[in-house]
């Protein structure tokens, strides 16, 4: 099936919202004959939705597939722009890899690109990170925003509170933030935030806005070094999350705190983040290319730096960094 028509079948059903439509709507609808509705229809069940055909009434989904796809993504989805244009591959080195190619190739703002496995997944200051299939988000969002590429640290602060906010809405988990980009829960990490740049002189391009969200893993699921630091949403809630449901409640709080940050700047979204934060207030040490750092966390400042006052220097500021608590 074209993809145009299949985006318009299931918004169709995702208007219905769970009550039948019929063929007679869905032909007016994607604009095509009964007989075109009819086949397309049994493209969806060969995807694995199930659907219930009523003489007189027409079609409804009664069960999506349980695997992560564009469909799974577009079904449902609320947002204008996050998320309006959906590259799915079941297997990828990287989702950062692919959203940079597609943003230099000009990919409109609000691209994603997920994956149900990558097969060399990157973390910040040059770690891998480990992306097995069926149990995952990997996803890497496009956005170009217009703001001096100083504020971009800002985005990641950003995207962290709307995971974070994501998290709560569609889990009984309530995760921390640790600056700058790891979202914990129980002190171990559950997901991690990549942002890379696309910019020229002092004009950015664009922002790739990676996140690696561990859903549905067992601890087992996990290599042996990992268990120790790593969590998922099933081992700390007990129960499955669906995965394409987070990402569009992750798409939604994104794009609500996006706007709110280009329409009133980064205050909002700073007092956001502080009230999720677990190392402020706190003396912890930041693991900095330049050496070890040690002192009490005192904030964030505009440009999204960690502050960090110290016995010998005052009051230090910090742009990356590993954060022990
Ligand atoms: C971190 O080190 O904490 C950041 C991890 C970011 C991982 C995500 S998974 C989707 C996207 N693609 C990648 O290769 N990395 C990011």
């Amino acid at each position: 099936m074209q993809s145009g028509l299949r985006s318009k079948l299931l918004e169709a059903f995702s208007k219905a919202d769970g009550e039948f439509l019929s063929g007679q709507k869905i032909s007016e609808y994607i604009g095509c004959s009964r007989t075109a509705v009819w086949k397309h229809i049994e493209d969806l069940r060969k995807e694995g939705y199930e659907l219930e055909a009523v003489r007189r009434r027409g079609y409804r989904i009664t069960k999506k597939p349980d695997k992560i796809s564009s469909n799974e993504i577009q079904l449902g989805l609320q947002t204008k722009a996050m998320g309006r244009n959906i590259h799915f591959a079941e297997e990828v080195t990287s989702t950062q890899k692919i959203a940079q190619t597609l943003a230099a190739e000009g990919a409109q703002e609000g691209t994603i690109v997920v994956a149900d496995k990558q097969t060399n997944g990157r973390g910040r200051m040059a770690r891998t990170w480990y992306s097995p299939s069926g149990t995952g988000i990997w996803m890497s969002m496009i956005i170009r925003p217009n703001i001096p590429i100083n504020n971009t640290p800002q985005l990641t602060l950003l995207t962290a509170v709307a995971i974070v906010q994501a998290i709560e809405e569609e889990t009984t988990l309530k995760p921390d933030i640790k600056w700058p980009n790891d979202i914990l829960v129980n002190g171990k990490k559950l997901v991690g935030i990549l942002t890379e740049l696309q910019a020229e002189a002092d004009q950015v391009h664009s922002v790739i806005i990676g996140t690696g969200i561990n859903v549905n893993q067992l601890e087992e699921h996990f290599p042996e070094e990992l268990r120790s630091i790593a969590t998922s949403i099933y081992i700390e809630s007990g129960e499955l999350c669906e995965r394409s449901k987070l990402i569009q409640a992750i798409l939604l709080k994104f794009e609500a705190l996006y706007s709110l940050y280009l329409s009133k700047g980064f205050i909002p979204i700073k007092l956001l983040w502080e009230s999720y934060a677990i190392s402020l207030n706190k003396v912890i040490q930041a693991r900095t290319i330049n050496g070890v750092i040690e002192g009490k966390a005192i904030g964030i400042d505009n440009d999204g730096a960690l502050l960090i006052e110290t016995d010998e220097t005052g009051i230090e500021r910090i742009y990356s960094a590993d954060i022990e608590i």
